[in-house]
């Protein structure tokens, strides 16, 4: 990390091993996310980004090492325990209820929340997201990817986490909407210092929006860096990022 941080980390891990039944994906990962701090997951197809997040969710096999949220080991805590503790996770399928109203949808889990309570309630997150306000009415099967993508933000928000953690947000989505999600999730988190984990395919993208960045390679963290120093840094980049520098 590039400032010490004296009190303790929002989010950390240390020395995580982790993967399905016996098949280990993760290895030796140790990060750590302060209070309002912002990590980029960078990283080719298949080296671990989701299963990375899963592992904080708790949804995979975690073999060795620990996962700390707000000074509390919760390792051994189920996904709905993390959840209800401040882990906002948006998954990358979206998983939007079809056959409800985007307005049940966004109260089906809603929450007051720890970290963030009270902050976010379907007023603040219409006025976030105006669109879902104008499709409120509207099922979840009837939204495009772009909206159900907002959907999926405005839903976790309305569960007030004090961190959001999102798998490729931006994956499959029209330019234009592109647009309008980086500059919310930028407005979240450097307006409202929401605490951020995002995985993006698009590394200039996501190095925009962090203050830090992990690159990972075959399961393990091959670099960590700054986002704004990653940024300037194209070997680094190519090594590892590749093409996906450019975007599709
Ligand atoms: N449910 C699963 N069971 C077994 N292996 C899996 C499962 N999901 C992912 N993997 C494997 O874990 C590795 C990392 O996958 P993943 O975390 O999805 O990568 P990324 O998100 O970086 O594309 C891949 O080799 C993948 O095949
Ligand atoms: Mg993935």
């Amino acid at each position: 990390m590039a400032t010490e941080n004296a009190q303790t980390p929002l989010l950390q891990l240390e020395n995580v091993r982790a993967g399905y039944g016996e098949a280990v994906v993760l290895d030796g990962v140790s990060l750590s996310v302060p209070e309002g701090g912002s990590l980029a997951v960078l990283g080719r197809n298949g080296v671990g980004k989701t299963t990375l997040l899963l592992t904080i969710m708790g949804f995979v096999n975690l073999m060795q090492g620990t996962v700390r949220f707000a000074g509390r080991d919760i390792s051994g805590a189920p996904p709905h325990k993390r959840a209800r503790a401040g882990l906002g996770w948006v998954p990358q399928e979206r998983d939007i209820f079809a056959s409800l109203t985007v307005e049940e949808n966004l109260t089906a889990t809603a929450r007051a929340g720890q970290g963030n309570a009270g902050r976010w309630d379907l007023s603040s997150v219409y006025d976030l997201f105006p669109r879902l306000k104008e499709r409120r009415a509207n099922m979840g099967n009837q939204l495009s990817g772009g909206e159900q993508q907002m959907l999926a933000i405005a839903r976790t928000l309305m569960t007030n986490p004090s961190i959001l953690i999102l798998d490729e947000p931006l994956e499959g989505l029209a330019p234009i909407i592109v647009e309008e999600l980086i500059a919310k999730i930028g407005a979240m988190a450097k307006d409202e210092g929401m605490a951020l984990v995002l995985v993006e395919q698009h590394a200039e993208v996501a190095l925009g929006l962090t203050d830090q960045a992990i690159v990972i390679e075959r399961g393990v963290i091959a670099h960590a860096a700054g986002s704004a120093e990653l940024l300037k840094d194209q070997a680094t980049l190519d090594r590892y990022v590749g093409l996906n520098l450019e975007g599709e």
